[in-house]
């Protein structure tokens, strides 16, 4: 590890035991004792950037159609919870704003740049800046249109590039966008692979650890950090070692 606590990151926040992406799973990684957590953005169909993982809303609504076809007030009016469980009746689909506002200074946000629509990673950094949460926000993504969109407007926000397996071409990339932080699968691990990241000078955030299997064996390869459904489990075993 470089310097700093492992980062327990609590994805879509404590999604093992609320519906991903609501306040109900962020207040729960909270009360589970996760100081961080990663969600997903996307533009609604009037640009206001909102919280949910996939582009289209079957699966974590009672809503139908594209994210992005879809206004703020339709997206505000969808039950977020029921999917999960009747008890979750109710939770809304966040904005970012709201997210910010809600967990500054309770949260370091590893922020997931999902969409790829241009202008989404600039309006993520507008927020965070507003919010004044630079220094407890990282911004992630898949795309590298939107880490070259961000690394170019707010380069002062740390940022990261997913990616299932880290290749010369992966590590190019990040290097020609000075980006310090990369994040593999962690199916796609090795104490190998850590250790050369970090001798070229990278963070590694792994995600993907699905079962305990994994979280094991992407803490036991050296990487700084992960994402889990279940930071409660991933706490004891970081104890436990
Ligand atoms: O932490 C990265 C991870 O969230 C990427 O996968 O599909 O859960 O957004 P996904
Ligand atoms: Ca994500």
């Amino acid at each position: 590890m470089i310097g700093r606590e492992f980062m327990n990151i609590a994805h879509r926040g404590a999604s093992a035991y609320a519906p991903e992406n609501t306040f109900a799973a962020f207040d729960k990684a909270l009360a589970l004792g996760a100081s961080h957590v990663e969600f997903d953005l996307h533009f609604s169909s009037d640009r206001h950037v909102v919280i949910i993982h996939d582009e289209t809303l079957e699966r974590t609504t009672n809503g139908t159609g594209a994210v992005a076809d879809t206004t703020l007030a339709e997206l505000q009016s969808l039950d977020a919870g029921s999917w999960f469980s009747p008890e979750f009746a109710g939770e809304r689909v966040p904005t970012f704003g709201a997210m910010l506002e809600r967990y500054k200074g309770r949260f370091h946000f590893h922020v997931e740049i999902k969409s790829d629509a241009p202008g989404l990673s600039q309006r993520a950094a507008d927020l965070v800046r507003g919010y004044g949460v630079g220094d407890s926000a990282t911004i992630t993504s898949f795309n590298l249109s939107s880490l070259e969109e961000v690394t170019a407007y707010a380069p002062e926000l740390p940022a990261g590039f997913l990616s299932v397996d880290i290749t010369d071409w992966t590590v190019e990339q990040a290097q020609h966008l000075g980006l310090k932080l990369l994040c593999p699968h962690s199916m796609s691990l090795t104490p190998e692979l850590v250790d050369r990241l970090h001798s070229s000078g990278f963070e590694v955030r792994a995600w993907g650890a699905s079962d305990e299997t994994l979280m094991r064996r992407a803490v036991d390869a050296g990487v700084d950090g992960l994402t889990v459904n279940f930071p409660d489990i991933l706490a004891e075993y970081l104890a436990s070692r």
